[in-house]
């Protein structure tokens, strides 16, 4: 545990400009720095590096932070390893207080579980069943490094050991390497590691070595540990993702089978349907995604939503087919990796898979069945904003079932030129796009404003009026459909309350290893303005106008589904008949209208 004292010390002794400096070259624009982005491929850079206010953000693909979080990510550092490896750097001593307890859970469940892996790693290099196990699946030694493959004994139990490394009975239970009665989960089995982008420890897969059941044993989800947000091998898949695709694949055994033949940028989902979060991280990392799924029918299905959440993200994906061989490490086995670096080149462009497979579920001639397949593609097309790849669906449908690209046409519902997508960043446009959002954007806007206001003349007077505002017409950031602005808005109060001068530092030190927190801020205070054009003067009477329509649009936003609600239950209440309780309802609604309306002046 580093005191929050040494943390803020380290942070001030690496200046964040020196530090990225250090790792490639700068260009200056202005107050800040530019450069093509570490962490995605790109031509154009839209990296940025603000020494002013010591964060990084990059435009392209959403990076960004602090100057712990730009080491973790290059370095695949873990927080601690971060503050400690920049301590080094600007020369101060880091002497590790007593635990915090807060802090600690997650540092021991994490200390638990490299312990566990280093020492299944070193029991595998002293298991010649689990070297000729790893042999005859053709994992070379190499990988057996890179993935810190292990064996868990069947004499001793693991508990004795990391007990004797002062690790506590409840963490060890937390961890899910024993099991209540304290024997070994994994006891007799070949184990994988599981490493997060930042090379911590957080859980563990175990295969049998015959064919006894159950094949595989995988960790419990734990605070560190929470299996739908996390891929493994990821932290190796993108650093090898040359190309900008990465290949996800079903299991351990592929992933390390598939990495051993040379394939490294090869990541898996272990056993459940790729998520959307899953969704959200590859898009930080990848491209393009090729999906290598087994070839039964769990594999295909899983594809389908594997390939729909992708496509929601806005990632080109891609799918392997290869016949009847069951998965990639048998058709290695069997062809040879040149013949799956083939099978990988001729992916079926995740749209025409989706329809083959649709069309090979029931009768295309049928019209319909033809009627359905449309509506359902329709359903997943719409959720791309890109005009482009929309009429390239609709033409491929109307090529597959043979109906006019009009009649196609008509399924989909037309899109407003204005609900295009708000990425990453807020420029002059995207603001103009924000402001014509409902209450989300209203949200983020508020939340910009207020923290843009941090530190410059305008604080008090913007805080204020927020406020102000907020107490005028009833808005409570409980209320607030984005709980992670709600939490940073009721933060930004209430150092302000307590009359603190330094809110934003405050604020930035209380999640500084915080990386979903930390994009938020750096996203929000790192503006996207095109190079050369200024940065226009914004008057104060103006800015306090906007927040006044924001306030004012989540509180009608709100008000306006209250009644909906209420109109569902009056209703229901007419339909039985309910006299007290329809009177009631009426009300409610008559007095939320008089709100509505009140707002709405
Ligand atoms: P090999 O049989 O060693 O080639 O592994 P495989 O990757 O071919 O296995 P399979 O396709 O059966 O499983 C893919 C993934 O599903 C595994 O990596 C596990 O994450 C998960 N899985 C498979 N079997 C089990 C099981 O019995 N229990 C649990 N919890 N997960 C399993
Ligand atoms: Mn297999």
């Amino acid at each position: 545990m580093i005191s929050p004292d040494k943390i803020d010390a380290v942070k001030n002794a690496n200046d964040i400009a020196e530090v990225i400096g250090g790792y490639m070259t700068l260009k200056r624009t202005g107050a800040n720095f530019k450069a093509p982005c570490p962490f995605h491929q790109e031509k154009t850079p839209s990296f940025v590096v603000s020494p002013g206010k010591q964060i990084y953000r990059c435009f392209g693909c959403g990076e960004g932070g602090n100057v712990f979080t730009f080491v973790q990510r290059m370095e695949n550092f873990s927080f601690v390893e971060a503050v400690k490896h920049l301590a080094k750097r600007a020369g101060i001593e880091i002497e590790e207080s007593r635990p915090d307890p807060a802090f600690t859970e997650k540092e021991s469940l994490l200390a638990a579980n490299r312990e566990t892996m280093n020492y299944f790693h070193e029991k595998f290099k002293a298991s010649e069943k689990a070297i000729a196990y790893a042999k005859d699946r053709g994992i070379d030694e190499a990988t057996i490094e890179d993935f810190k493959i292990g064996y868990s004994p069947t004499d001793v139990s693991i508990s004795v050991y990391l007990k004797s490394k002062g690790i506590s009975e409840e963490t060890i239970l937390k961890a899910g390497i024993v099991g209540q009665g304290s024997y070994d989960m994994f006891r007799g089995r070949f184990m994988f590691p599981i490493l997060n982008l930042y090379n911590d420890v957080i859980g563990f897969g175990g295969r049998v070595f015959d064919d006894s059941l159950p094949k595989y044993i995988n960790s419990k989800e734990t605070p560190v540990y929470i299996k739908g947000r996390n891929l493994y091998n990821l932290n190796n898949a993108r650093k090898n993702a040359q190309d900008g695709a990465i290949i996800i694949v079903e299991g351990y055994m592929d992933c390390v089978t598939v990495y051993a033949a040379g394939i490294k940028n090869t990541a898996a989902t272990l056993g459940t349907a790729l998520t959307p979060d899953q969704a959200k991280l590859l898009k930080r990392y990848a491209e393009r995604v090729v999906l290598m799924y087994d070839m039964d029918e769990a594999g295909r299905a899983g594809a389908v939503r594997a390939g729909d959440n992708l496509f929601a993200e806005g990632i080109e994906t891609a799918v392997v087919s290869f016949g009847d061989v069951k998965d990639p490490d048998d058709y290695i086995k069997k062809f040879g990796v040149a013949a799956l670096r083939e099978k990988i080149r001729e992916a079926e462009p995740f749209m025409e898979y989706r329809i083959d497979r649709l069309a090979k579920q029931g009768d295309i001639n049928n019209a319909y069945y033809k009627e359905k397949v449309i509506k359902e593609m329709a359903e997943l097309i719409e959720k791309t904003d890109s005009p482009v790849v929309r009429d390239n669906a609709v033409k491929m449908i109307s090529k597959k079932l043979f109906v006019g690209y009009d009649v196609v046409a008509r399924y989909f519902k037309v899109k407003d030129g204005l609900a295009a997508q708000v990425g990453p960043g807020i420029d002059m446009d995207d603001n103009l796009a924000l402001k014509n959002k409902g209450a989300d954007a209203a949200e983020k806007m508020i939340l910009s404003m207020a923290l843009n206001a941090l530190g410059t003349e305008n604080e008090a007077v913007i805080l204020k009026h927020i406020q102000e505002r907020r107490e005028m017409q009833g808005m409570k950031y409980e209320d607030f459909k984005n709980q992670v602005y709600a939490e940073l808005m009721i933060k930004i109060k209430t150092y302000f309350k307590e009359g603190e001068r330094e809110i934003l530092k405050r604020i930035e030190m209380d999640y500084v290893d915080n990386e979903d927190i930390n994009r938020i801020i750096s996203e929000l205070l790192v503006p996207k303005i095109s190079e050369g054009t200024q940065k226009k003067k914004v008057h104060t009477e103006d800015m306090m106008q906007e927040i006044t329509d924001y306030v004012t649009r989540i509180q009608k936003e709100k008000t306006a589904l209250e009644i909906e609600d209420l109109k569902q239950k009056i209703n229901a209440a007419e339909a039985e008949k309910n006299t007290e309780l329809l009177k009631e309802l009426l009300a409610r609604k008559s007095k939320l209208q008089k709100v509505m309306q009140s707002i709405a002046d």
